[in-house]
This record gives C-alpha cells, structure tokens and sequence, in this order.
C-alpha cells in the first residue's frame, strides 16, 4: 500500500463565533494557509504526539458504528503546516479533517465522502474544544465562503455560499496577531457558557445582536458595500467584547490603530491577555501595514481559499 496525504485549509470566521454555539449562523472562509499529513504504511505505528492516539480512537469508534470492516494497519505519519496555532486559525480543525480522511482511508482501502470526513472530525475537534459547533472542521473540509448553523447535533445547516468575497474587501483586509491566548476555544467557551447560565436573557439578546450583524455583512458582501460590512464588524466587534472573549490589551490594540482601520476577533479569542488574530479592515492598506512594521506586531495577508480538504497526490 502507498503513502497517502491530506491536506485542508485554516479558517477565519468573518462573523458569529460563540453565538454559533447557540444555534446562531456563523460566516466563516477558508484561508490559504493548509496543514497536510502524510500517512505511510510501516513495521509499527509509532505517535509522534500523545494526543495523535486519543484521535485514532476516534477514527476507529466511527468505522465501528458504520460496522465496516477495519483493517487496523500499522504506520509512520508527518505534519507539515503553515496555519498559526492556537490563534483562532483552525489549526486543530485542519488537522481533526486530515487524520480523519487519512486513518478512514488507510482502515478500509477506500476514500470517504466529505460529509462522512466531516462528521469524523466534529467528534475529534469535540475532543479539543468540548462544546464545539462544528463551524471550524466543516470550513476546512469545503473551503470557501460558508453559511454554518447547527440547530441540533442531527440537524446543521452547513452552506457552500456561491458569493464571492469581493476584491476591494479582500484588498482592505489582513490578519493581525494579537499573540496566542492564554485560554484555549474550549475554556473561551466554557467561560461565554458560565455567563449564559448567569443570565440567559441578556446572552439571548446579544447572540441575537450577533445573528443580524452576521446576516447584515453577507447581504454588504452581496452588494459589494464595503462601508455597510465595516460598520457591521466593528458591531461585531462590540457584542464579543460584551460577552467577554476580548482582552483588554486587545481593546487597547484596536484603539490605538483605529486611525488605520477597524477589526474584530476571529475565534474563540482570549479575555487574560492576547485574543488571537484580528480581522482587520484598513482604510489605507500600505499606511496600515507600514504602521503594524513599525510596531513590530505580526500579520498575515487575508487571502480566500476555495480549496476544501484534498488528497495529495
Ligand atoms: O477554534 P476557534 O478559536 O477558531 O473558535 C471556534 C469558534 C467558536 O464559536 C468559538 C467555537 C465553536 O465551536 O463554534
């Protein structure tokens, strides 16, 4: 049996995280940043990691109740990846789709569908951040601009939107990071949940604020109107410092480069320290950049991908 690869695309949620847990639309686009994993056939698996074994479970539990045949072979792997962890990327979502797509397929001789990849994954990328919605692992396995809404575990709505991104957006954007939290996706959720036991009719309330500003950015991105998607981030922006997932030095961040443009957290952010990656509007996209040099803080140009999850050849 020959090596097989897998590699599949980081994520930026554009709007939605946190609200997503509850039942709300998230707008999330795959990035051109990718993880891949090469699997090889070998004498005895041997885990370059402690959790790599946790996730194999995973994989077999799935095959076991599909009751298909599992051929458990042995084998080396390698990660290769240019996705930032731990920032609000999707880096464990990446990886959670190309261990499923690559251990599903070394089990059984044959490739499987991206649903069932997908479905695969959500039970992993659980196994990192517990409450997870399921937004990140399905961006990375359909790539491009997606519609998520998970109403129920058996019923989520998970839309390839057929909108592009106009350019003039794409232009004006870049990823700022704010450093890696301290606090991982599932304590970010675990502390929005803590909240929303405290009082759940302000949360409702919020999430709600959320779900308009999330429906009001796709119809500026349909219309091409880049001062109406501006002014629906810095809202965004806004409902996630309410519920607590911006830190202040964040805050701090955002409002001294607010003579250069406006931007909001993207993922489970960070409250103690650093958020992760900020999705950063400039209104002068040389003058922004010059001004992030200059502060030596870190960035990545925000750039679509419509390129899901793919086996390499
Ligand atoms: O994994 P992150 O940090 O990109 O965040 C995922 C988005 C959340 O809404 C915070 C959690 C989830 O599972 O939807």
């Amino acid at each position: 049996m020959k090596s097989i690869q897998y590699s599949a695309p980081a994520k930026v949620i554009i709007s939605g995280e946190h609200a997503v847990v509850y039942g709300k639309p998230a707008l999330v686009c795959a990035i051109n940043k990718r993880l891949s994993i090469k699997f090889t056939p070998a004498k005895k698996t041997i885990y370059i990691d402690d959790i790599f074994p946790k996730l194999e479970r995973f994989v077999l539990d799935f095959l076991k109740l599909k009751k298909e045949k599992i051929n458990k072979i042995e084998y080396s792997y390698s990660v290769e990846s240019s996705i930032p962890m731990g920032r609000g990327l999707g880096s464990s979502a990446a990886y959670c789709a190309c261990i499923s797509a690559g251990l599903l397929e070394l089990f059984t001789g044959r490739e499987w569908s991206k649903e069932e990849i997908n479905m695969c994954a959500y039970k992993m990328e659980k196994y990192f951040h517990k409450n997870s919605s399921g937004v990140d692992t399905s961006t990375s396995v359909m790539g491009g601009l997606i519609y998520y809404r998970k109403e129920f575990e058996f019923l989520k709505t998970i839309s390839s939107l057929a909108i592009k991104i106009p350019k003039h957006f794409i232009d004006s954007l870049v990823l700022i990071d704010t450093g890696k939290p301290v606090e991982t996706t599932g304590e970010m959720v675990q502390s929005v949940g803590a909240l929303y036991n405290k009082n759940s009719k302000k949360m409702e309330i919020i999430f709600n604020e959320i779900e308009k500003a999330t429906k009001r950015i796709i119809v500026s991105l349909m219309k091409e109107d880049l001062s109406f998607f501006i002014d629906n981030i810095k809202e965004n922006q806004d409902l996630l410092g309410q519920i607590g997932v911006v830190s202040e030095k964040t805050k701090i961040l955002l409002n001294d480069l607010k003579t250069y443009g406006v931007g909001k957290i993207t993922g489970g952010g960070g409250k103690i320290d650093s958020s992760g990656y900020i999705l950063f509007l400039c209104k002068n996209k040389d003058e922004c950049i010059r001004q992030l040099e200059k502060k030596s803080i870190s960035y990545l140009q925000f750039l679509p991908s419509y390129t899901g999850l793919i086996k390499e050849l």
